[in-house]
């Protein structure tokens, strides 16, 4: 992709989208990962001389999200105070002024009122101020379906700028007035470094991927990771299939699965992925005995099964010691692995050995100089939680992007940058 090292940037009005699409619980930050993985542009850009640049993100989406948490309340019988959640969890300003603390630089906030008409405002300030957008998914026209609408937003946000930096590699999977429309309304559309690194460590992965590449695939849902399972398996030796989705296959494969997680609609395409596998020589490795539960809870009593089949009675809601040392030897071999969904319910203590495992597993394959990458919201999570996430080559700021990439698709927020 072109970056911001491929533009002149003095003197430049730049309009940056960024994704600080955090987690906040009344109005705090709760994990700045995404925040203070943009820093880097951000300070790269002021750094060559731009006179303004403006940050624009989305924040949850107000609208869908108002309305589960109104539902929700509604059905505790709570009153909802819509203001008081919209201030809690939507709104931008608070963001800003995390970020400036990070900085040690102001972040003007634009104005809750609007994303529109603020170009007066922009350059008003003096040079080198950043100044930052409201939540922009306040509008319908950012999220809409309508290419028209969104343009309607997106020529106003282009209005703030002559250069268009898209950082956000988190939303790059979505075409959104700012994600992508804002690109068709400025002279020049780069990537930041974030979006650079993602792009350069995800997308080998599935044009050409130093092999062996060992893909470790898990989480609750087969559904989800069809085409992923399908995209890596053009270059993958071996693909680890655990965490809940595991099962859909066991089962497919005629082993008892007990109580586990399983999607019956899904034992067919199971089956047709196990049959590709074959076909192309990748090995499949799936768990070979397993920490079982006669129930989903945290407080659930820890059973261990030796087996492949799962009695009745019990869930598999973790991988056993065989399936790890499994684990252990296929990793061995890879030169790249790239990792997407937890091998068990690892947010329960009782069941988070695999997952903890794993990611030591994967952590020691890069201090031997494998590129290990870890994508998804899961496993990013899982690695933070075993403290290993500096220990790996990459972890992703995406979700839905790092997979979409990996499913060998185009993603719009990035195609502009190219
Ligand atoms: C994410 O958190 O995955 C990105 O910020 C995209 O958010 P979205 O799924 O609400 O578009």
């Amino acid at each position: 992709i072109k970056t911001v090292r491929d533009v002149n940037l003095k003197g430049k009005r730049v309009v940056m989208r960024v994704d600080f699409n955090v987690p906040m619980k009344d109005g705090k930050v709760q994990d700045d990962t995404r925040i203070v993985a943009a820093i880097p542009t951000i300070k790269y850009v002021l750094d060559q001389g731009a006179k303004s640049l403006v940050l624009m993100s989305h924040l949850g989406d107000p609208k869908k999200d108002m309305k589960k948490a109104k539902e929700k309340a509604e059905k505790d019988g709570k009153t909802f105070d819509e203001a008081a959640y919209i201030a809690g969890k939507h709104r931008m300003a608070p963001v800003a002024a995390y970020l400036s603390q990070k900085l040690g630089k102001p972040v003007v906030f634009a104005g809750e009122d609007s994303c529109f008409g603020k170009k007066a405002f922009i350059e008003s300030q003096p040079e080198g101020s950043i100044i930052m957008l409201e939540n922009t998914r306040f509008h319908k026209e950012e999220t809409s379906e309508d290419a028209a609408e969104r343009d309607k937003l997106a020529k106003e946000l282009a209005s703030y700028g002559e250069v268009f930096v898209n950082d956000a590699f988190g939303t790059a999977h979505r075409d959104h007035a700012s994600t992508a429309s804002i690109a068709k309304f400025v002279p020049v559309s780069v990537g930041g470094f974030l979006m650079e690194k993602e792009v350069n460590y995800l997308e080998p992965i599935v044009t050409s991927p130093v092999k062996p590449l060992v893909a470790i695939i898990g989480g609750a849902k087969v559904s989800s990771k069809i085409a992923v399972l399908e995209s890596l398996l053009k270059n993958a030796s071996a693909l680890v299939i655990g965490g809940g989705m595991a099962y859909t296959f066991l089962k497919a494969q005629g082993h008892t699965v007990g109580s586990s997680l399983v999607e019956d609609d899904q034992l067919d395409t199971a089956k047709s992925i196990l049959a590709a596998a074959q076909k192309v020589g990748a090995e499949i490795v799936l768990p070979v005995d397993h920490v079982c539960a006669d129930k989903f809870d945290a407080n659930a009593t820890p059973v261990a099964i030796d087996s492949i089949d799962v009695p009745d009675g019990l869930m598999g809601l973790d991988v056993g010691p065989k399936t790890l040392a499994k684990y252990r030897e296929v990793l061995a071999k890879a030169k790249t692995i790239v990792w997407n969904g937890p091998v068990g319910v690892f947010e329960f203590e009782n069941f988070a050995k695999g997952t903890g495992e794993v990611a030591k597993m994967v952590a020691e394959a890069t201090a031997r100089g494998a590129t290990t990458v870890v994508g998804g919201g899961d496993s990013v999570a899982a690695v933070n939680k075993f403290g290993l996430a500096d220990k790996m080559s990459h972890v992703s700021t995406g979700g839905g992007a790092s997979l979409e990439l990996l499913e060998g698709k185009k993603l719009p927020g990035i195609e502009v940058c190219r």
